[in-house]
């Protein structure tokens, strides 16, 4: 694997941030984080780490090893100890007599709510793990969730965990091909789906690609080799959320609300060790197959609680939490399930897109609910600022306290609106860094500590140990730029990539020797606070999802017309990076572009291609039709120079082209660009 040094973006010229919000008096008397939090943890990590594990977690065998590290880079926290993560989330909280506070509040998109206060949670989660016992779902074995964003998606991760069985939440946005090979590589024994889900003010069909992943032979229509066989799932657990007609598989199909109504609503949660994994999630990596992310159950739990509490001061009693993630995306497991639920918040879920039916739903929804604390990423930010202001200021948003970004960079403006318009001048906003593989935020100003700084994510959170190192692995002083890494093991990192030992050591740990390396640029400024420069690998950020050029590629090149294809992430004003995809079509086809207006054709067929192969998310914004793609003389796509191209920038440096001429021959065919 080869990485392109960090790439120059508009940040670099931001490294001379003078703007500073220092925590106002009162905010800072009253946070639950106290500016000696990082010196304490930095004297003694692992007992800090200790303390957090048992303050903030109820353990069914108390722990008395904290780190194991002698496997690395696997390692072990708290591994004698036994818990289950429900009872964490859930009947601890019944247990402490907060049963009647409300732990989810859901808001459908059409305009339903309902809302399940921790008693009913309760009941709820052990009705749904009698049902997946009743299926014969034991503990260790996968259950993959593919669902909308409704609390059912909350209850079966929950039901999961309550049995020691490992949940592999698939986004629903993601295509029935995703969700196949997703399923046969955890080989799971169940999936969990709904009929469908609200999506831009209509139903939106779920089962049907559950259908064609599970029995590609009963879908000749489909897309999926008929030759595939059988998986090892055995059920399909279906909600019912719109309604509308679903096929049906008798002796495979269960309705969920039948098996729940069926199932008793005692069900004792299952003790299991410390480092029992709790979940698997895949995600892109720099090859076209995903990356099977997997978690344990006790380090997790514990830094996701710790950073919840602390880099959102969360007060359970008073606060309304909302972040905006769907369960499909690891933030959506951190800061929506386990990190609220195991500390006792009160929460908002939403259903559905932003401007449904109207572009101020999300305001409308902090207005209503009282929201106090928001977690959302930087695109959704941008998004709202090109809507404009007067959108949110028709609403009350000053229950706000707190505001929380995630999933890419945030420049320094979108960092300044989120304040000024969002929170109202007043609310610290604070930018997370973290990813799948680490579980939980890594770095992040502390509310009430930090004296925040627009567009940079600053500290490692306390008990963290973050450089930014050269190419020899040293350490750049202040004022430089390097490449991220992690160089102390911290307790929510990834225990492996599911079923590949190999895959997980080259991706994280051959680059630099004993250090984990993120595949993130980063700066140190000034001051020596850090500054995310986005993916040094080939790894793209589109609206916060990642997604891999190669795995675009791949779908690419398996549509018949296409021979050859490279894409690369072009930057883009409001979802960070946008896919741009640059394809040679096979001789037989290339006579059709040559007409007017079919390279419009040939990229409608292809952006559907890529849609249904992985999902609407990784659809190309542009396809640029072109002979002949810039290589080096091992052969190697130089996906620098494309993106020059794509971001209408003058070409760089091609004298380690096989042939030079490319480029020229690329730039001249861009008068027939192709996008829709
Ligand atoms: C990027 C999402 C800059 C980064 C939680 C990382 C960020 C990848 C930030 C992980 C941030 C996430 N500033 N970049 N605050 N947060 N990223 O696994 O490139 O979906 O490596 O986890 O998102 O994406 P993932």
């Amino acid at each position: 694997m080869t990485h392109d040094a960090p790439s120059s973006t508009p940040l670099e010229n931001l490294l001379t941030e003078d703007r500073h919000f220092p925590p106002s008096p009162e905010f800072a008397a009253q946070a639950n984080a106290h500016g000696d939090l990082g010196a304490w943890a930095a004297a003694d990590p692992e007992s800090f780490w200790a303390d957090q594990a048992r303050e903030l977690l109820t353990w069914q065998t108390p722990f008395t090893e904290v780190l194991d590290w002698s496997g690395a880079p696997h390692a072990r926290w708290f591994a004698d100890g036994r818990l289950n993560a429900c009872h964490n989330a859930v009947d601890r909280h019944v247990e402490a007599g907060h049963g009647d506070r409300v732990a989810l509040s859901f808001e459908g998109e059409p305009g339903d709510t309902s809302t399940l206060t921790y008693a009913e949670l309760q009941q709820q989660v052990s009705r749904a793990a009698n049902a997946l016992v009743a299926l014969g779902v034991r503990t260790g074995d996968r259950v993959a969730i593919y669902l909308p964003m409704i609390p059912e998606a909350v209850v079966a991760m929950l039901a999961c965990a309550r049995i020691g069985a490992v949940h592999s939440v698939v986004f629903g946005g993601f295509s029935a091909e995703a969700l196949r090979s997703r399923v046969e590589d955890a080989e799971a024994v169940l999936v969990i789906t709904a009929d469908g889900g609200y999506r831009r003010g209509a139903a939106s069909a779920l089962k049907p690609a559950v259908d064609e992943a599970l029995d590609p032979h009963h879908h000749p229509h489909g897309h999926l080799d008929e030759e595939a066989g059988p998986t090892s799932v055995r059920n399909v657990l279906v909600v019912r959320r719109t309604g509308q007609d679903v096929a049906w598989v008798e002796g495979r199909d269960v309705w969920w609300h039948e098996a729940l109504e069926a199932a008793s609503e005692q069900h004792e949660p299952v003790w299991v060790e410390a480092e029992h994994p709790l979940f698997i999630l895949y995600t892109s990596g720099t090859t076209g197959k995903p990356k099977g992310i997997f978690h344990t159950t006790g380090g997790y739990l514990t830094q996701s609680a710790f950073t919840h509490l602390n880099v959102f001061d969360l007060k359970p009693e008073t606060d309304v939490y909302w972040c905006t993630a769907d369960v499909g995306w690891v933030t959506g497991h951190t800061y929506v399930v386990y990190g609220p639920l195991v500390n006792g918040a009160t929460q908002v879920i939403y259903e559905g897109t932003p401007d449904t039916p109207h572009k101020g739903r999300w305001w409308e929804i902090v207005e209503k609910y009282g929201v106090t604390i928001l977690y959302t990423a930087p695109t959704a930010i941008r998004t709202c600022m090109k809507w404009g202001e007067e959108i949110p200021g028709q609403f009350d948003l000053s229950s706000l306290r707190v505001l929380g970004s995630v999933g890419e960079p945030i420049n320094p403006e979108a960092w300044m609106w989120y304040r000024r318009v969002i929170g109202g001048d007043r609310t610290p906003v604070v930018d997370t860094w973290w990813q799948t593989e680490t579980g939980a935020t890594m770095i992040s100003p502390l509310p009430g500590v930090t004296a925040t700084k627009p567009g940079s994510a600053q500290t490692p959170m306390p008990g963290i140990s973050i450089d930014v190192v050269d190419e020899e692995a040293k350490s750049v002083p202040n004022g430089s730029g390097g490449y991220l890494v992690v160089t102390q093991p911290w307790p929510s990192m990834l225990r492996g990539i599911w079923g590949d030992e190999q895959r997980f050591k080259d991706t994280y740990w051959s680059r630099f020797p004993g250090l984990y390396f993120a595949g993130d640029g980063a700066k140190r400024d000034a001051d020596g606070d850090i500054w995310l420069l986005g993916r040094v690998d080939d790894v793209m950020n589109v609206s916060g999802h990642r997604l891999s050029t190669t795995e675009i590629e791949s779908a690419l090149v398996s549509h018949p017309m296409v021979a050859e294809a490279a894409v690369v992430g072009a930057s883009d004003e409001t979802t960070g990076q946008a896919v741009v995809a640059f394809v040679i079509l096979r001789a037989e086809y290339t006579d059709r572009v040559d007409g007017p207006g079919e390279g419009a054709d040939v990229a409608t067929t292809l952006r559907a291609h890529v849609t249904r192969e992985i999902g609407p998310i990784a659809k190309p914004r542009s396809i640029l039709v072109v002979t002949e793609l810039p290589k080096t003389r091992s052969g190697k796509i130089m996906r620098r120079l494309l993106r020059d191209v794509a971001e209408h920038r003058p070409v760089g440096d091609v004298t380690t082209l096989a042939d030079s001429t490319v480029m020229d021959l690329i730039a001249s065919g861009l008068d027939k660009p192709t996008e829709p």
